[in-house]
């Protein structure tokens, strides 16, 4: 193609720079205030001010027509009462709330929005709301020499986007992911601004293709879309965590995951028939290699036709998915949203026959090429569609399936756009909207169709689903992977930042294939992939048709050695990687977090993109270039812990670090808690013990909070869990722990071992207040039966 050679860059090429022309919003023109805010009338439209709570308000302007209050479904919250005083003088109006001022000077309308302190957040200075006569909106902001930016959910590059400009457009992207490789599958219109230490956040709500602009000007920043109102919500901080809790209790919480779906997962384009299938299973237990989920990809299908089975290589899944479930291994099939035109197909004909697909304004059906050829797209924006959609999962659910895998639900079509096309309408309960509107939210809704459906199908069982694309909010429904990526060194390290905003962006549940999808992996590649995916929240190898096989024994001995220990180390670490997950169903905190979630206040963290936190208390640091065997590692404020040697590194400092082949850098920080279970084959065995690892070292504060239920069910929901707070003081060669329980259920566990580490001389230990003596010593480690 002419377009991949210098031709791209001909003189003649040059594209048309769009006639932006904003226009300001002008002044105000009359003021009301009204229950949970104000509208403000201004010459271009009303302007309507809404506390939802003391620390989120929303700002909504449409310059085309009457300002609508409604939301696009990334919303789950209303708006709460909250008490807010409001001002009307001469030249500016006044809302406050207890945690937010807003205002609004009226000629012309410049918005400021500072915290309960007096600091800004967010100030419209010399340029402030405007919309041009394509119906284009925009926002100006201020932007402070201190900004730095996150989220913006599945980006490339680095983990600050300060200087970088970014589309939120749903797409397919096989091409290889470059920093400049944008937009990808998610549009997560929302971001997290760093100002010394201090965080808010600002949600933009319009499904239309929006912009991000932190490049073009130098103190200044702006968001607009193609079209739709101006709407979006300003979060007051002051805590990254507290803005994630903000951002989250809007768009929503994951569920906590089935305890299976945080295990290891193995997947490839494709296993092809029952027998290969069969044989994988059998390796993994034959080599004793850890396991949960095979992935079945598109071959499973009679013609890639969702809701079948191809019969001559997969004869009887049923008999397949239970035998593997005996074995404690689910398996997870791909379903696209395309479906193929073929009149004697039953879900074509049913699509067709009760007006599921998506079709142009004059009746006609969209139909566009994908995997199946010549498909048709259910109209997920209709709940009619979606719950036809979901008791279509029968299929699925019948055989003993507990997960899908949604795929190409951009929606992606084979074509010059990669998607449907702009004018087809979509339903949308009433409301009819074209594609150019809703594009970004066909993945969102075909996620909570097939969540829904699976639900209701599986009867109390916990449905796991897997996706693509997808829009704010998507984290009610689906973990997300990071689709195409290759078996390139970069897209390892490319991985880090980008898993990392995604769970900035309130999506925790997230990872990249591990190993690399496209391009042929190797062994020293697969080790070091394999060691970071043990501690991203999603840990999912797969790998594409045509390309080197990449299960953990691919590429010898030496390598499935050292990818078997990792596997094995996930697993070890479930029941604390399980806590975190409840965490973050609780209060949105993500799993995997950059440091500079849990260190606003140093700077080192802020551009942090090669290192990662896992909770609050662990740094993994991996080595992401081949031949090399040291690397910088950046270890914040306090005293760490070599996971693997036990020697101490300061904090505030860099050090280099030794790490061969088998070594991955895990730090854990003096005066915290690990708490691992046993070595295992699939999350199904139970851990008779439990282990809870104190790292010694001088704190007053430290909590963890254990998390346990029974890992399938939904019984949580109705108080069947157990949270063992663990509150830890150490100093002066004494430990006391408090150890709270919360909730009901019974735990798997007979024993639980407290291991204290980096210890020598004698030690006194209390356990809510009980003194314990030692029953094992060795080294630099006292063990205690709790
Ligand atoms: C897309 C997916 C990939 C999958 C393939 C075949 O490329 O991103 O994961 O294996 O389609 O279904």
């Amino acid at each position: 193609m002419l377009e991949d050679t210098s031709f791209a860059i001909h003189p003649g090429q040059k594209k048309q720079v769009k006639n932006r022309n904003f226009n300001d919003i002008g002044k105000v023109i009359k003021f009301e205030q009204t229950a949970n805010g104000a509208t403000v009338q201004t010459e271009s439209g009303d302007l309507k001010i809404v506390f939802y709570r003391a620390d989120i308000v929303r700002f909504v302007l449409n310059p085309f027509g009457d300002t609508t209050l409604a939301s696009s479904p990334a919303l789950i919250a209303e708006p709460e009462s909250v008490d807010f005083l409001a001002e009307d003088a001469d030249e500016d109006i006044l809302l406050q709330s207890a945690k937010l001022t807003v205002q609004i000077k009226k000629n012309p309308v410049r918005l400021t929005v500072s915290d309960q302190d007096g600091n800004v957040l967010i100030r419209e200075a010399a340029k402030g709301m405007g919309y041009n006569h394509s119906n284009e909106v925009i926002c100006f902001k201020e932007m402070d020499v201190a900004d730095h930016f996150y989220g913006f959910g599945e980006k490339t590059g680095f983990l600050d986007k300060r200087g970088e400009k970014m589309t939120m457009w749903n797409t397919d992207v096989y091409a290889p992911h470059n920093p400049e490789t944008d937009p990808l599958y998610q549009s997560i219109p929302y971001f997290m601004t760093l100002r010394n230490g201090s965080a808010h956040g600002l949600f933009f709500d319009n499904t239309f293709k929006t912009t991000f602009d932190f490049k073009t000007e130098k103190d200044g920043y702006s968001f607009g879309a193609e079209g739709g109102q101006i709407d979006y919500y300003v979060m007051s901080g002051p805590e990254p965590k507290d803005v994630l809790e903000q951002y989250t209790a809007l768009t929503g919480r994951i569920p906590i995951p089935p305890k299976w779906a945080i295990g290891y997962h193995q997947s490839r384009y494709s296993y092809e028939s029952e027998q290969e299938v069969r044989e994988l299973a059998n390796t993994f237990l034959e080599k004793g290699i850890p396991l949960d989920v095979i992935y079945l990809d598109i071959h499973y299908m009679n013609e890639y036709r969702v809701f079948t089975f191809d019969r001559a290589r997969f004869p009887k899944p049923a008999q397949l998915v239970s035998d593997l479930k005996e074995k404690g291994i689910r398996v997870i099939p791909i379903v696209d949203p395309g479906v193929k035109e073929d009149p004697e197909y039953k879900i074509y004909q049913e699509g067709v026959q009760g007006g599921h697909f998506c079709k142009y304004i004059e009746g006609k059906i969209y139909l566009g090429d994908v995997w199946p050829g010549n498909s048709a797209f259910p109209d997920f924006t209709s709940s009619r569609v979606r719950k036809w959609w979901g008791e279509k999962h029968e299929f699925y659910t019948n055989l003993g399936i507990e997960g899908i895998w949604n795929d190409m639900n951009e929606p992606a079509v084979f074509n010059e756009t990669k998607t449907m096309d702009l004018k087809v309408i979509h339903e949308n309960e009433g409301d009819p909207k074209t594609h150019r509107e809703l594009h970004n939210l066909y993945g969102l809704m075909m996620g909570k169709a097939t969540y829904t459906g699976m639900k209701n199908q599986l009867e109390g069982l916990r449905p796991f689903l897997l996706t693509r694309a997808g829009f704010a909010g998507v984290q009610r429904y689906a973990a997300v992977w990071t689709g195409d990526n290759r078996s390139f060194w970069e897209h390892l390290q490319l991985s880090l930042p980008m898993v990392m905003n995604l769970g900035l962006s309130g999506i925790p549940f997230a990872g990249p294939d591990v190993g690399g999808f496209a391009h042929d992996s190797n062994g020293e590649l697969l080790t070091r992939w394999t060691q970071v995916g043990a501690f991203t929240p999603y840990f999912r190898n797969h790998s594409a048709i045509g390309f080197a096989r990449q299960e953990p024994w691919s590429f010898g001995e030496k390598y499935e050695k050292i990818i078997k220990k990792y596997i094995e180390i996930r697993y070890q670490w479930l029941p604390h990687l399980y806590s975190l997950f409840a965490e973050a169903h609780r209060s949105g905190t993500p799993v995997m977090r950059p440091l500079m979630f849990e260190y606003p206040h140093d700077a080192n963290t802020y551009q942090l993109s090669d290192q990662f936190m896992v909770g609050d208390n662990v740094i993994v640091a991996p080595i992401m270039q081949p031949g090399i065997e040291h690397r910088a590692v950046y270890l914040p404020e306090g005293q760490w812990i070599d996971y693997w040697t036990g020697e101490e590194w300061a904090g505030e400092q860099h050090h280099l670090i030794k790490a061969e082949l088998d070594v991955l850098p895990v730090f854990i920080k003096k005066g915290s808690l690990v708490v691992q279970g046993e070595l295992k084959q699939t999350t199904e065995m139970k851990d008779e013990k439990l282990t809870v690892h104190l790292y010694y070292g001088d704190c007053t504060d430290y909590s963890f909070k254990l998390y346990q239920d029974d890992g399938i069910s939904f019984d949580y929901e109705n108080g069947k869990c157990l949270t063992k707070e663990m509150n830890v003081i150490c100093q002066d060669g004494k430990v006391d722990l408090t150890i709270t329980d919360r909730g009901k259920f019974q735990p798997d566990w007979k024993t639980v071992e407290l291991v204290i580490h980096g210890v020598c001389d004698n030690i006194s230990v209390s356990v809510n207040g009980i003194v314990k003596s030692a029953i094992k010593k060795n080294e630099q480690m006292f063990t205690f039966q709790l």
